[in-house]
């Protein structure tokens, strides 16, 4: 490409700012003085064939860490190297909103924390960052173990009467349980019962995957979301959730009222440490749209993402009886057989390696959204305003000559007392919990959820797949899913845990887990991030 565009790609290694950059060149030619971004022949029909990032990893193989995909006269950019997302994610995050993603969760999120942009997102960011503090953290640790504990009751059944057990759906219910209790105090019990709330919530969400891989926004054709029995019923599940909401919300607000305990840093109300508690205590106002927008964002958020990282840990698992094994051994020789307490997660860091590395192989979501508010550059290339860009995760996660053996299940790359990975100590190679202003706030939530299911459960089941289990293959929603389930034989360990404690589930806070109280709008969760290393 010309000079002009050598010369100020140069600078920019050289550390010259882009706002420097900017000036400097305005005066000596347009976009024309850049390269062409690389255009990836291929049709929306062979992406929508298969789970749609694996043509992308195909083409990221040919084309390289930027490359555009048109259809007709849209186009999209598909960025793979980590750089390139740093750039979008974090150093010029300001510059970048979520785009086609807040159109698709309109309907069911509104305004809510992943669609919002711009000051509403600042605004609720700095309200609900406060509330996952510390002690809400060590608090949910022992609800986990609870629900965990169910799932284990309706394993050791499945285990007695022989019969094998289709582990998505298992997982889905019991990330359901977790993330009700935990937002809004509300036991959806699924492990146990399926009620109307229930089934309303697999509607809406199912809703959501189907519009977020739909090739057009047919709930816009305006006929069709009248008469279409499919959308008929959405709306009827959403009006029913809506409605549980405003229930919930009245209930807590009267609690809010009754109670003499003053708002502070740490608040939490022990009978109901939710996260609406805190909202509610802090002054949210009960009547907004804007806060039912942001529970039923956290609902979604923090459900099937955790979900869908157990099922593809214990499909991993299965696949490798030498991680089980050292797995199982060391939930023996830390937990026995009591509770996980909030003192475990930094002594289970096998159990941890095991989720960062599930983590890697199926990132959830495995695409970040986002649209140009501005124009920007973007390693040597100039892009302009309004334009989708999807980042591959799945990519970064399996770039063969950044990782070595990049498709093995291997979490010894991941040494045990070296720091937990995070986006920041891999410099956007790895991006669990995305990066930059716009991280999940779930991500220390997420990681101590998973691992205290994973502990408890293999500490007491072995896991195969059952015998004539449908092979399992990847869809994708949001999150990637299974075809057809995880169907798995699960017997009880013949050993039982070795090391007998007589200790008792109480919570306990180690001050040497720096869990910070997080305040600050960006900035903080790669302090929460790396906090277990
Ligand atoms: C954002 C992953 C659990 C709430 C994100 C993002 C990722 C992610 C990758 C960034 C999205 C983007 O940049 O476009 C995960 C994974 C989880 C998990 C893998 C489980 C293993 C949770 C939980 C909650 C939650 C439990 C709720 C407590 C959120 C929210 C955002 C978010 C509200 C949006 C933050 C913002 O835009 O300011 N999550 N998440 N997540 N997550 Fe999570």
């Amino acid at each position: 490409y010309s000079f002009p565009g050598q010369f100020r790609n140069g600078l920019s290694k050289l550390g010259v700012s882009e706002e420097v950059l900017e000036f400097l060149f305005k005066w000596m030619g347009g976009p024309e003085d850049y390269p062409r971004i690389p255009e990836a022949k291929g049709t929306i029909g062979a992406i929508r064939s298969e789970a749609f990032f694996i043509p992308l990893y195909r083409l990221y193989l040919i084309y390289g860490g930027i490359f555009r995909l048109s259809f007709g006269p849209k186009s999209l950019l598909i960025v793979s190297d980590p750089l390139i997302a740093k750039r979008i994610l974090k150093d010029n995050s300001k510059a970048y909103s979520k785009g086609i993603l807040a159109e698709i969760l309109d309907f069911v999120m509104g305004k809510g924390l992943i669609p919002a942009d711009g000051e509403i997102w600042r605004v609720r960011r700095r309200a609900i960052v406060p509330a996952l503090h510390q002690k809400f953290v060590a608090k949910m640790i022992s609800m986990f173990g609870e629900a965990t504990d169910r799932l284990c009751k309706k394993l050791d059944a499945a285990a007695s009467d022989g019969e094998d057990v289709e582990m998505e759906s298992l997982f889905s219910r019991l990330t359901l349980d977790i993330i009700g209790k935990a937002v809004f105090n509300y036991d959806f019990d699924s492990l146990k019962v399926d009620t109307g709330i229930v089934e309303a919530v697999y509607t809406v969400l199912r809703e959501a995957e189907d519009r977020s891989v739909a090739p057009i926004p047919f709930w816009e054709i305006p006929i069709w979301k009248d008469i279409s029995p499919k959308q008929k019923s959405v709306n009827a599940a959403l009006k029913l959730v809506n409605e549980t909401l405003d229930n919930l919300i009245a209930i807590c607000k009267r609690m809010v009222d009754e109670e003499e305990l003053q708002f502070h840093e740490e608040y939490m109300n022990e009978q109901d440490p939710s996260i609406l508690h805190f909202l509610l205590a802090s002054g949210d106002d009960v009547s907004s749209k804007q806060l039912r927008d942001d529970l039923m964002t956290m609902l979604i958020a923090g459900h099937e993402t955790s979900a869908a990282v157990l099922t593809w840990t214990f499909y991993l698992l299965s696949k490798e009886p030498n991680v089980m094994a050292k797995l199982q051994n060391e939930v023996d020789s830390v937990l026995g057989d009591r509770f996980p307490v909030i003192d475990d997660m930094k002594k289970l860091k096998y159990t941890s390696r095991v989720i960062n590395e599930s983590l890697r192989l199926y990132p959830q979501p495995p695409i970040l959204i986002r649209r140009s508010l501005e124009e920007d550059t973007l390693g040597k290339y100039r892009i302009k305003r309004g334009e989708d860009i999807f980042i591959s995760v799945w990519n970064l996660h399996r770039c063969p000559s950044h990782w070595e053996d990049a498709d093995k299940f291997n979490p010894e790359r991941w040494p045990l007392d070296g720091p937990n990975p995070n986006e920041t100590n891999q410099n956007f190679s790895y991006l669990p919990f995305g990066g930059g202003p716009r991280k999940c706030i779930g991500d220390m939530f997420a990681s101590f959820e998973t691992v205290v299911a994973v502990a408890m459960l293999v500490r007491r089941f072995d896991f195969q797949m059952a015998l004539g289990a449908p092979p399992v293959e990847m869809t994708t929603g949001a999150t990637i899913h299974t075809t057809e389930g995880l169907k798995m034989t699960v017997t009880r360990r013949r050993q039982p845990p070795i090391i007998p404690t007589l200790e008792t589930p109480t919570v306990k806070i180690d001050s040497s887990i720096n869990i910070p109280s997080v305040k600050t709008v960006s900035g903080q969760t790669d302090e929460v991030s790396s906090a277990r290393s």
